[in-house]
């Protein structure tokens, strides 16, 4: 195995192991127990795991010990866990299939799923502000970022934006590129912001990561996009089709996935510039790389 794949192996297996380790039921909790396997029934389905990655490979390329960003790193896994359990909800995506399982709400029912997303939308914020691995400076900026990113002008308002152009017949690509940058690209950037905050970065550096992340995060999207019509329900775990079905205007639906293909590559290029203020980290090139090519 070379290096990169080593060290990716890594960084998941460490947030696999952190996640379990959260997953305490006490005995006090046993009538809550529904609402715990709910949550940790999506948590453990698997995933990709690419925002805790991003988080361990920024604070490593900055000379910072990863191992510190165990709960930051779980915390946004929740909450991107969190995201997928409610968009997937008849209300939103309408997605009965979910990380190679039933989606949350066909498992456990559609109230369950929507408290177990709640619930997994808050306790990223305990786990952080509870950390005895990073100081109290460090933890509130990290809580600060973190609320930003996920709420009315983070994910949450771009779930808002794809929402509505539903029912909209003249989306085009500012506004995409808008409604990307929220759904998409601010949990992404955050994981990126968040691992330079636990090596102790300085606000450039940050600013940098951040720049990085919504490119990432753009092209990221842009190949979420494309495999929803290129690719099979087993190889992604969820439905292909989904976009068609729900009336999504996409970069393919604008642009056909020939061209589409061209934006994400001319957008990961801009994503790989950034990484000058890091080195040229050999990690974050090749994984930056290796997402453009994703097959899942
Ligand atoms: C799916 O995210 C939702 C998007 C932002 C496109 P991922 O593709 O990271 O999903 P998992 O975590 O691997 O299941
Ligand atoms: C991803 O949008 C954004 C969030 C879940 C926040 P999609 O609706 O395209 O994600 P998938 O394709 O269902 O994973
Ligand atoms: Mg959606
Ligand atoms: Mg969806
Ligand atoms: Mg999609």
């Amino acid at each position: 195995m070379n290096s990169f794949k080593e060290k990716l192996s890594e960084y998941i297996s460490f947030t696999e192991t952190n996640l379990k380790a959260y997953n305490s039921h006490s005995p006090e909790m046993m009538a809550q127990k529904n609402l715990i396997d709910a949550m940790y029934y999506s948590l453990e389905a698997g995933g990709k795991r690419i925002r805790p990655v991003l988080v361990y490979a920024f604070c490593n390329a900055l000379g910072g010990d990863y191992k510190n960003a165990a709960a930051p790193a779980a915390a946004i896994e929740m909450i991107h866990t969190f995201s997928l359990i409610h968009d997937d909800l008849p209300a939103m995506d309408n997605d009965d299939y979910r990380r190679g399982k039933p989606s949350c709400h066909k498992a456990f029912g559609e109230a369950m799923a929507i408290l177990a997303g709640d619930a997994l939308s808050v306790l990223p914020f305990e786990i952080i502000a509870d950390d005895d691995r990073l100081d109290a400076g460090r933890k509130l900026n990290i809580i600060s970022c973190l609320a930003k990113a996920v709420g009315r002008e983070g994910m949450i308002g771009g779930q808002v934006i794809d929402m509505e152009n539903e029912t909209k017949t003249d989306v085009d690509e500012a506004n995409l590129r808008n409604m990307y940058r929220h759904k998409t690209g601010q949990l992404i950037a955050v994981s990126c912001m968040i691992g330079c905050i636990c090596a102790g970065a300085d606000g450039d550096r940050i600013k940098a990561a951040a720049d990085y992340g919504f490119r990432l995060g753009l092209a990221f999207q842009i190949i979420d996009d494309i495999l929803d019509v290129t690719s099979t329900t087993e190889e992604l775990g969820k439905p292909v089709g989904s976009d068609e079905e729900e009336n999504k205007t996409t970069f393919v639906t604008l642009y056909g996935v020939e061209r589409a293909q061209e934006i994400a590559n001319a957008v990961t290029n801009e994503a790989l510039a950034y990484l000058d203020k890091f080195g040229n980290d050999a990690f974050l090139t090749e994984l930056t790389e290796m997402l453009l090519k994703r097959k899942n």
